[in-house]
């Protein structure tokens, strides 16, 4: 698994222990996957090449280090891997965004493609692919199929939160391809959504899970959910 990176720094774990809370309100939940966002682009961009150029400060010539052109593109996979895009550029202005449309079907949990529109130029772009959640990685593994189409020059895989069997199926597919990921969780439960993992990324982001004292929620378990704040 030389391909996977676990990010074990404390200020990652302590927001993702907040980050999973039922009781966290949608608002604090957008503004933790962007905290722990920036905090793992910054290591995930840790091996980007840099050259010498000459400047000069008030002071003194010198010789300093700027990163050496390399070109990057973050694709968020729709909805949740938008949480984590501002985050990305505020570290990296200068990339493009290019969008994938996937949702899971409820039934089959299989990814269904609805949008799909990438940088022009990506043949000369290293690849951020976002996503919060990396389940049963059909979503991630499909994904990576449609970017590779474009042959960019390097794809990497950045969520949150993934399981054993997501890793697995996205290794697999994927051997060139770099993952990261804040948390590797358990296993998925019979609807495949992760345990103990921090519900549906989508609907904590956008706030659109239903709320009231009990509810059937979308995977058809009868639950009590919290109030949003
Ligand atoms: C979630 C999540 C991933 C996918 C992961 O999206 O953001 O894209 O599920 O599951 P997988 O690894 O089993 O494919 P979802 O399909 O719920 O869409 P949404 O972001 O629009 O809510
Ligand atoms: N998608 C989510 O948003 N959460 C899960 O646990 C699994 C897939």
């Amino acid at each position: 698994m030389s391909n996977v990176t676990i990010f074990d720094h404390p200020l990652i774990q302590h927001k993702l222990a907040i980050l999973r809370d039922e009781k966290t309100s949608t608002k604090e939940f957008r503004e933790l996957i962007s905290e722990i966002s920036m905090l793992m682009c910054y290591e995930a961009t840790r091996n980007l090449p840099l050259e010498d150029v000459e400047i000069k400060t008030p002071m003194a010539k010198m010789t300093a280090k700027k990163i050496a052109g390399r070109k990057l593109a973050f694709v968020p996979i729709l909805r949740a891997g938008c949480g984590m895009l501002d985050a990305m550029l505020t570290m990296v202005p200068s990339a493009k965004v290019g969008h994938i449309g996937l949702y899971r079907d409820e039934v089959t949990h299989k990814p269904v493609e609805y949008y799909n529109k990438l940088p022009g130029d990506i043949e000369e772009r290293d690849v951020f692919v976002l996503d919060p959640m990396l389940a049963t990685g059909g979503s991630a593994v499909d994904a990576i199929n449609i970017i590779k189409r474009s042959r960019p020059r390097s794809i990497k895989f950045l969520c949150i939160i993934a399981v054993p069997e997501g890793i697995e199926a996205l290794t697999s597919a994927h051997p060139d391809v770099e993952l990261y990921c804040a948390a590797k969780d358990e296993k998925l439960n019979e609807n495949c959504y992760i345990l103990p993992g921090l519900g549906d990324a989508g609907d904590r982001i956008y706030g659109t899970d239903v709320v009231g004292e009990v509810t059937v929620d979308k995977r058809g378990s009868t639950v009590k959910l919290p109030a949003k704040k």
